[in-house]
């Protein structure tokens, strides 16, 4: 019999508690069709009180796709698809700090990701997210026909190649990293994207991935990929998810935005992130 799933938004922008499951457990069609909906609707879903092994967060994740094996940041050993997010007490947070669409600068960018917390900071490293249909929606129509022509240069480089990350190719912190060609790779996508599930349209830009218009210089690119930044990650567009040990979320990258916050220095984080597949943005 299925459950009666109940589905809390958040906020009035985006995000919605989805209680009533276990989804670590088999899921009929129906119920997983539910929580499709919810994800459809509300671009970021979340879940308390989840046990879940690693093999059942692939299984959950698998269930929207087929899941990636991140060409860079190295996964666990035995489940190379999920990557542990381990921000030790004692240090700052250093993976997904900044605004960002996760892993943008693919040809096939991340269809979503589900972040399971184990270990969580009593107070502080909530996770940000925006809704980018919000954000198209409120630009003027002058703006949205001037965007909708643009496409972008998305690249993993400065990101991965900034001074912290030297050690983690060296091995020598939580997080590591291996060297790929991917790094120095660019790829173009629409400023505009338009969600292949839902038809809406939602802006494709991001502080961490996006490095200049095409056909445009970075100084010409800067002004207005600035303005972008600025009002995309309104705090009208957010929500701020606050994490207990065992909570899940599940967000769509083609829509939404997210940030970690780094404000949990003296205490140890412990997650586990999950990636899924996407399309080629149009
Ligand atoms: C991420 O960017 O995937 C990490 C989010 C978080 O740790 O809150």
């Amino acid at each position: 019999m299925d459950r009666r799933i109940v589905v809390s938004p958040l906020t009035g922008s985006l995000g919605a508690v989805v209680s009533g499951i276990d989804i670590g457990k088999d899921l009929s069609n129906a119920e997983f069709d539910q929580i499709h909906q919810a994800f459809n609707d509300h671009g970021a879903i979340f879940f308390r009180d989840q046990e879940l092994t690693h093999q059942e967060q692939i299984d959950f994740a698998r269930r929207f796709g087929e899941l990636e094996v991140h060409p860079i940041v190295n996964g666990m050993e035995d489940y190379p698809e999920i990557i542990k997010v381990l921000k030790p007490a004692g240090e700052s947070a250093s993976f997904g700090t900044g605004w960002h669409s996760d892993n943008s600068f693919f040809e096939k960018p991340s269809l979503g990701s589900v972040l399971y917390g184990v270990t969580i900071p009593p107070h502080g490293g909530d996770t940000l997210f925006a809704n980018q249909y919000m954000a198209y929606d409120a630009l003027s129509e002058g703006m949205k026909a001037l965007l909708d022509g643009l496409v972008a240069v998305h690249s993993a480089g400065p990101a991965y190649t900034s001074e912290t990350a030297k050690e983690k190719y060296e091995g020598k912190t939580p997080i590591t990293y291996r060297w790929s060609d991917t790094v120095n790779e660019e790829t173009e996508h629409p400023v505009v994207r338009t969600h292949p599930e839902t038809g809406r349209k939602a802006l494709y830009v991001n502080q961490m991935f996006t490095q200049r218009f095409k056909d445009m210089t970075v100084a010409e690119s800067q002004p207005l990929l600035q303005y972008l930044y600025a009002h995309c990650t309104k705090p009208d567009f957010c929500c701020r998810f606050r994490w207990e040990p065992k909570s899940v979320a599940l967000w769509d990258n083609r829509c939404v935005q997210h940030y970690a916050i780094d404000d949990y220095r003296s205490y140890e984080r412990v997650m586990y992130r999950t990636t899924i597949m996407g399309d080629r943005p149009v």
